[in-house]
């Protein structure tokens, strides 16, 4: 089946521009007089439709304004935010089993990082490296870039970055005698169980460790704040988890809910069980990514003022280096979309500095051009203050077309260490196979 029969069957017509008409007659002027009448006539210069798939608009509302200003353009085309599921997991299966049956009619991606080597490795999203040149690509900051990036191509522009940090309650923490956040995890631990005595707040932490992508981040967090690591950096090919190092960055996590640091409760929540925990003013403190900031006195969350919240970067295993892992999404093309250069014209406009800019200060979504990095307004937002050392210290997940097949079994294992069903040294043991098995197979 071609896409475009599918499209011929969509109940929208909303392929039924000029191009593919011309395509699918045969014909020339004929088609398009006909096209014209019926009135549904499409991209470059008609009123066709760009599908945008992306998950819920949960930055303040900005995606939709800037979709709208784009629209009110007036470009010939319209784009519509197709709302694909919040979970990344779930979005990406959703996704894949559209591509694998040739059946998808999204034109543009929002693409969690860790998804490009994947598509492209598959042929489903369209090599940009012409319409984005090296001299653009060098103003964007490297992490986010690497992961568009694919044996050399790139596969797409980079939109926003994430980068797991450490909030906390500057009030609480000063009521308790602490001048400062914790910088390591036995010092987290101990801070958050005398402020919760002291204080009677209910939980001490909160963190994802549900078995999704979002505990697979924490998971990874905790190994690489112990010096451990999934795949040896030298030969990405050789896994490399099983290690006392990753054992005991995952003891550390299930250590958060055994200490009474964490709640048991800790093991099923994502992102969306994070904010309001933290939020409403039930945490000391609280492992998300930056855009949770914005959050702090809108209506949904009026509890927790702004001039409360402190955020830094991740405690680390005494002795170890600063690390968080690589959030983030990118804008992708589907390969097989009528409207490459309607989509380039969407993904310029969205990724341009002052839309960037809008996201970052309204909804501290973080910008991947370096220079908005210096930018006064940016930089003085809490998630990137003091030279930004969260986002200086990133971890990419393993880039592999095979990631998603390796991120089901580190949730796994993750979680289930994280409850104390399995040890940490049986989890990474478990791992170390499970990951080989998947490299080999693959390769
Ligand atoms: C955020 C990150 C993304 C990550 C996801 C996990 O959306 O940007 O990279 O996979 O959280 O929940």
């Amino acid at each position: 089946m071609t896409r475009r029969s599918e499209t011929l069957r969509g109940k929208s017509g909303r392929k039924f521009n000029r191009r593919d008409f011309l395509k699918m007659s045969g014909a020339g002027l004929a088609g398009a007089a006909v096209l014209g009448a019926t009135g549904c006539g499409g991209g470059g210069g008609g009123s066709g439709e760009l599908i945008f798939s992306m998950g819920p608009d949960d930055a303040q509302g900005t995606m939709a304004t800037l979709i709208k200003r784009f629209n009110d353009q007036n470009k010939g085309f319209k784009v519509t935010h197709r709302v694909m599921p919040a979970d990344t997991g779930q979005y990406f299966d959703k996704l894949r089993t559209e591509f694998q049956a040739q059946s998808s009619d999204i034109d543009v991606i929002g693409g969690d990082v860790i998804w490009p080597a994947q598509l492209a490795a598959n042929g489903w999203i369209a090599d940009l490296t012409d319409k984005f040149p090296k001299s653009e690509q060098g103003k964007f900051l490297e992490a986010p870039l690497a992961s568009v990036t694919y044996q050399g191509k790139v596969y797409g522009v980079p939109w926003y970055t994430d980068a797991g940090m450490l909030y906390h309650r500057k009030d609480l923490l000063e009521k308790s005698g602490f001048s400062e956040p914790p910088k390591t995890w036995a010092e987290l631990k101990e801070m958050a169980n005398k402020v919760v005595q002291d204080q009677g707040v209910k939980y001490g932490f909160v963190f994802q460790g549900d078995q999704y992508e979002g505990g697979v981040c924490n998971g990874l967090e905790y190994i690489w704040t112990h010096g451990g690591d999934v795949l040896d950096p030298n030969d990405p090919n050789k896994v490399i988890i099983d290690s006392p190092e990753a054992a005991a960055g995952l003891a550390t996590e299930a250590s958060m809910i055994s200490s009474g640091a964490a709640p048991q409760a800790v093991s099923t929540y994502q992102e969306s069980q994070t904010d309001p925990a933290f939020m409403n003013g039930t945490s000391v403190f609280a492992r998300n990514w930056p855009y949770m900031y914005a959050l702090a006195g809108t209506s949904d969350y009026p509890k927790v003022k702004p001039d409360q919240v402190g955020m830094g970067p991740l405690p680390v295993d005494d002795g170890n280096e600063l690390a968080s892992c690589l959030g983030g999404w990118d804008m992708l093309i589907n390969a097989n979309s009528d409207m490459q250069d309607e989509a380039w014209e969407f993904i310029k406009f969205m990724t341009a500095p002052e839309q960037m800019k809008f996201r970052a200060v309204k909804a501290t979504v973080l910008p991947t051009r370096t220079a908005l990095l210096s930018d006064p307004d940016i930089k003085k937002l809490p998630p990137v203050a003091q030279g930004s050392p969260a986002i200086r210290h990133t971890h990419a997940r393993p880039v592999s077309p095979y990631y998603s097949d390796m991120s089901l079994e580190m949730q796994d294992q993750f979680n289930a260490s994280l409850k104390g069903d399995v040890s940490p040294e049986k989890a990474v043991k478990t791992l170390q196979s499970n990951l080989e098995r998947i490299i080999q197979q693959g390769s």
